[in-house]
């Protein structure tokens, strides 16, 4: 039996899906959560669909083996590959950001978008799919990045360097009237300054938000909200070394949180 006490799992190839998880903490404060980051496999950006589905499957065995009532896909990639197939073999609720994404951007009335994401996620083209389905005539850009995600796992992400990479991809838009950028990785939104810096104050979408409100709709309608009051507890999990990432985990939540390593092996 599925109980309301029981934590929220949320995942990504590494940090980023702490950006999803600290807008989590705030709009769902009497939660817990157990976070997994695949640091030992990071960047998930330029693997293939087969591979990415086994990692999928292995991080929601774990994660389903902590006993969570609910997992939030905070990793664009996954969700660009392996969605259909996750969604038919799991029977729990599931959320994931990528189209939260594309439902921002279309309510966000833009008339000029670019789209940035990591390479699989832009090659397989299911922003552009689904933006195209509800409206047609979008001017509507995409571009990969493949060289953010590993800035960001660095901890770079107010340096010279990832103003330097963001530059690089984004500076061919700066002509082209765009009036939107939608974040189609989850770790893009510590590199919100970078992008200002190069494309000025346009609307940056963060499908974070409207990420976890839907699944604070999903676990009302479920009965699932947690109603103790106690202290929630976090938990964090990787595949890779925990002092780095500890650092950065502490930056992007503001805590003194500790990760546990797991190997993969023992998935
Ligand atoms: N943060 C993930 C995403 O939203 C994965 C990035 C990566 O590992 O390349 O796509």
């Amino acid at each position: 039996m599925v109980g309301s006490n029981q934590a929220i799992g949320i995942f990504d190839s590494g940090l980023g899906g702490l950006t999803v998880l600290s807008k989590a903490q705030q709009l769902l404060p009497n939660e817990n959560f157990i976070y997994f980051g695949d640091t030992l496999r990071v960047p998930y950006g330029s693997r293939s669909k087969d591979e990415l589905l086994c990692f999928a499957r292995q991080i929601f065995n774990f994660l389903i083996s902590k006993n969570v009532k609910a997992i939030v896909i905070a990793c664009n990639t996954i969700s660009a590959t392996c969605l259909p197939e996750i969604k038919k073999e799991f029977d729990l609720p599931i959320v994931e950001v990528l189209s939260h994404g594309v439902f921002e951007a279309l309510e966000s009335g833009t008339n000029n978008l670019v789209v940035i994401a990591t390479e699989t996620t832009i090659k397989n083209g299911t922003h552009e799919r689904m933006i195209r389905e509800h409206h047609a005539d979008l001017k509507l850009f995409t571009k990969a990045c493949p060289k953010l995600v590993p800035l960001v796992e660095e901890g770079l992400w107010n340096t010279e360097a990832a103003y330097d990479a963001v530059d690089e991809y984004l500076h061919e838009f700066k002509s082209q009237n765009i009036d939107a950028l939608l974040l189609g990785c989850t770790h893009y939104p510590l590199l919100a300054d970078a992008i200002v810096k190069t494309l000025g104050q346009i609307k940056i979408i963060d499908p974070s938000v409207s990420t976890i409100n839907k699944l604070k709709v999903i676990l009302q309608e479920n009965h699932l909200m947690n109603i103790e009051h106690s202290n929630p507890c976090h938990q964090f999990f990787i595949s890779g070394a925990t002092e780095k990432f500890d650092d950065k985990l502490n930056i992007i939540l503001i805590g003194n949180y500790k990760s546990t390593c797991i190997e993969i092996n023992k998935f």
